[in-house]
C-alpha cells in the first residue's frame, strides 16, 4: 500500500471530475461556523500595529501555550504550538524514533494513513495490529505485537476512522506497554471533543508517573473549533526526565544527550517552521478563552445525532458496522459494495456519494467504506445509496 500519496485526493478528484452532484462523505471539516470569538480574534489582530506581524516565539504564544497547559494540567514547559496535530505528530515520531531504541513504528489497522506514510518518509518499519471484531485496539494484542524493535507506538482516539474510543483502563495499559519496552506512546487526541460514550480518557490521565517520559499527547483546535485551514495543533511532549527516555540510545543521532525530548523537538519545529502563524494563534487564543462549553456541547450533540442517524439509516441498508463512540466517521460494510478504489469510484458513478475506501486505512476493514458526516446531505446520500443497490 502506497501511504505517501492519501487516496483522499484521488477519490475527491474522481468526484470533481463526475458529470453529476456528488454528496462528499470524505471530507474531514467540520461545516459548522468556528466560535465568533476566533472571528472576532481575527479582525481585532488585523488593526494592530506593525510589530504583531513580527515573528512570534517559535514555541507559540506564551498566552496560548499556557492555557493549553492549563487545560491539560501540565507545565507550559511541555506545550509546543505547531502547524495542526499533523505537525505534532511529525515531530514525536521523528524525535522518539530518534530518541528510543529500534526503528520501528507500531500502528493499528485500520490506521490514519498519515501515520503510515510519515512512517515511511522517517525511514522507519511499520508494523500494522489488526484492530478486534468490534473495532478496538485490545491491549494484550498490542503488547504480543511489541517487541525490543519498537520505538514508537501510535495510537488515536476517539479514532479515525473506526470510531473507537479508548477508556482509562486501555490507555493505561498502552502507556505501560510503551514503558517496560523503552518505547514512546504518540496518543492523537484531536477528536477529544467529539466523545459519545463518556469513556474518553487522554493518555496523560494514564500516564501515573505524571512526567510522561514515555508518552506524547497530540491535539490541534482543527475540529474542536471547525477550523481545519488555520493550522493550530500543538504537542505535550517530555521534559527534563530523561532517566527512561532514550537514554539507551544517547547521542544515537549526533543530538546533545543532555538536551530533553522537548527541547529536540523545539529545535526540529524551529528548523522546519520558524514559528507558527502568530495572528490565528492569537485568534484561538481568545477563543479559548471566550467560547462558552455550550458550543462544544452543541457540536458534539450535532454529531451524536447525525451517527445516530446515519446508523438507523444503515440498518434498513442491511449494512455491517460498529456504531462509533467517538469522532465523525462511520466505518461499514456495505450489501454488495467492496472497500476498494474502484468500489468508491463506482459509489460516485452509480450514487452520486463520494466515500473514502476501507483499503486506504489498511487491510483489516478493506471491504468496507468510511462514510464522514460532516454534512447535513449525509441522509440525502443514504436514500442515494439505497436507489442505487435498488436499480442493479
Ligand atoms: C486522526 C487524525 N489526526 C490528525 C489529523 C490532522 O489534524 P490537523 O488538521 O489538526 O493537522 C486528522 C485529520 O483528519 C485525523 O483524523
Amino acid at each position: 500500500m502506497d501511504y505517501e500519496t492519501p487516496l483522499f485526493y484521488r477519490v475527491m478528484e474522481y468526484a470533481r471530475a463526475a458529470d453529476r452532484d456528488v454528496i462528499d462523505l470524505v471530507s474531514g471539516s467540520p461545516d459548522w461556523d468556528p466560535p465568533e470569538a476566533f472571528r472576532d480574534g481575527l479582525r481585532e489582530y488585523a488593526d494592530t500595529d506593525q510589530s504583531a506581524f513580527d515573528y512570534g516565539p517559535s514555541p507559540g504564544l506564551h498566552r496560548l501555550r499556557q492555557q493549553i497547559a492549563d487545560h491539560h494540567g501540565v507545565s507550559i514547559e511541555r506545550v509546543v504550538v505547531t502547524n495542526g496535530t499533523g505537525e505534532a505528530n511529525h515531530l514525536a515520531m521523528a524525535t522518539g524514533l530518534e530518541r528510543f531504541p529500534g526503528n520501528e513504528v507500531v500502528l493499528t489497522d485500520p490506521v490514519y494513513p498519515y501515520y503510515a506514510g510519515r512512517t515511511n518518509l522517517l525511514d522507519a518499519e511499520s508494523r500494522f495490529v489488526p484492530v478486534d471484531a468490534d473495532d478496538r485496539l485490545d491491549p494484550e494484542t498490542l503488547r504480543a505485537a511489541v517487541s525490543a524493535t519498537t520505538s514508537v507506538i501510535v495510537v488515536n482516539t476517539p479514532n479515525n476512522p473506526t470510531g473507537g474510543v479508548y477508556d482509562g483502563s486501555a490507555m493505561g495499559k498502552f502507556v505501560d506497554i510503551a514503558r517496560t519496552n523503552d518505547a514512546l506512546l504518540v496518543s492523537d487526541e484531536v477528536y477529544n471533543r467529539f466523545d459519545y460514550s463518556g469513556r474518553f480518557s487522554s493518555a496523560l490521565a494514564a500516564d501515573s508517573t505524571g512526567s510522561g517520559p514515555n508518552v506524547v499527547v497530540t491535539s490541534a483546535f482543527s475540529k474542536s473549533m471547525a477550523i481545519t485551514g488555520a493550522r493550530v495543533g500543538y504537542g505535550l511532549f517530555p521534559t527534563g526526565d530523561t532517566e527512561n527516555a532514550g537514554g539507551s540510545v544517547e547521542g544515537a543521532a549526533g543530538n546533545p544527550p543532555d538536551e530533553s525530548f522537548v527541547d529536540r523537538v523545539r529545535s526540529r519545529h524551529m528548523l522546519m517552521n520558524v514559528t507558527g502563524s502568530r495572528p490565528v494563534q492569537y485568534a484561538v487564543s481568545r477563543a479559548i478563552e471566550e467560547t462558552p462549553a455550550s458550543y462544544y456541547e452543541r457540536n458534539r450533540q450535532r454529531m451524536a445525532d447525525r451517527i445516530d442517524r446515519f446508523c438507523n439509516a444503515l440498518d434498513a441498508l442491511g449494512a455491517q458496522y460498529h456504531r462509533p463512540d467517538g469522532a465523525f466517521y462511520v466505518l461499514a460494510d456495505l450489501p454488495g459494495i467492496g472497500g476498494s478504489l474502484e468500489d468508491a469510484f463506482g459509489l460516485i458513478d452509480e450514487a452520486g456519494v463520494a466515500a473514502m475506501p476501507g483499503e486506504a486505512f489498511g487491510q483489516a476493514r478493506a471491504d468496507h467504506l468510511r462514510f464522514s458526516l460532516l454534512t447535513p446531505r449525509y441522509e440525502a446520500a443514504v436514500e442515494r445509496i439505497a436507489d442505487a443497490l435498488d436499480r442493479r
